[in-house]
């Protein structure tokens, strides 16, 4: 199923935003103390949402969006449509470049971005992604 932003209603992102919310309160942030909740809707109707979980080794630290694409694949996976992600009091933040890559994986070019600047798709916030595509190119030279 493919959906451009019109196909995006306004209560689907509020929805969207409401999941991200609820996610973020459940964070576990103790060394930076800034909860992420991110949430997204799947080609199938669902919402699966994720919450950033960090470590005494900081860099093991999962990202919101990491959590988040855990339940989609332990949810039945599917292509991910509208994704939004907040920080502490709600606002929209911008996924970091390695969580970009997870989106793509799943969403792929066309994925709505609730961006702090708006709306736009995963293409224009990592233009020429690397993905699969890239991996099948090659497998028969
Ligand atoms: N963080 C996320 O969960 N997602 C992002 O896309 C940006 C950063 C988290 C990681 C860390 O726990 C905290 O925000 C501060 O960097």
């Amino acid at each position: 199923m493919t959906m451009d932003i019109s196909t995006i209603t306004p209560d689907a992102w509020q929805t969207l935003r409401d999941a991200a919310v609820a996610a973020m309160g459940r964070a576990y942030v103790p060394y930076s103390g800034y909860p992420v909740g991110a949430a997204v809707l799947v080609d199938d109707g669902r919402v699966v949402s994720g919450c950033n979980v960090e470590n005494a080794a900081y860099g093991v630290t999962l990202c919101a969006e990491c959590g988040m694409v855990s339940e989609l694949i332990n949810s039945g996976g599917g292509r991910l449509v509208a994704f939004a992600c907040v920080n502490k009091v709600g606002e929209p933040i911008a996924p970091c470049g390695r969580c970009r890559q997870l989106l793509f994986e799943h969403g792929g070019r066309s994925l709505l971005l609730a961006m702090p600047s708006g709306t736009m798709t995963l293409d224009q916030a990592m233009p020429d992604g690397f993905g699969r595509d890239d991996l099948d190119r090659i497998k028969e030279r």
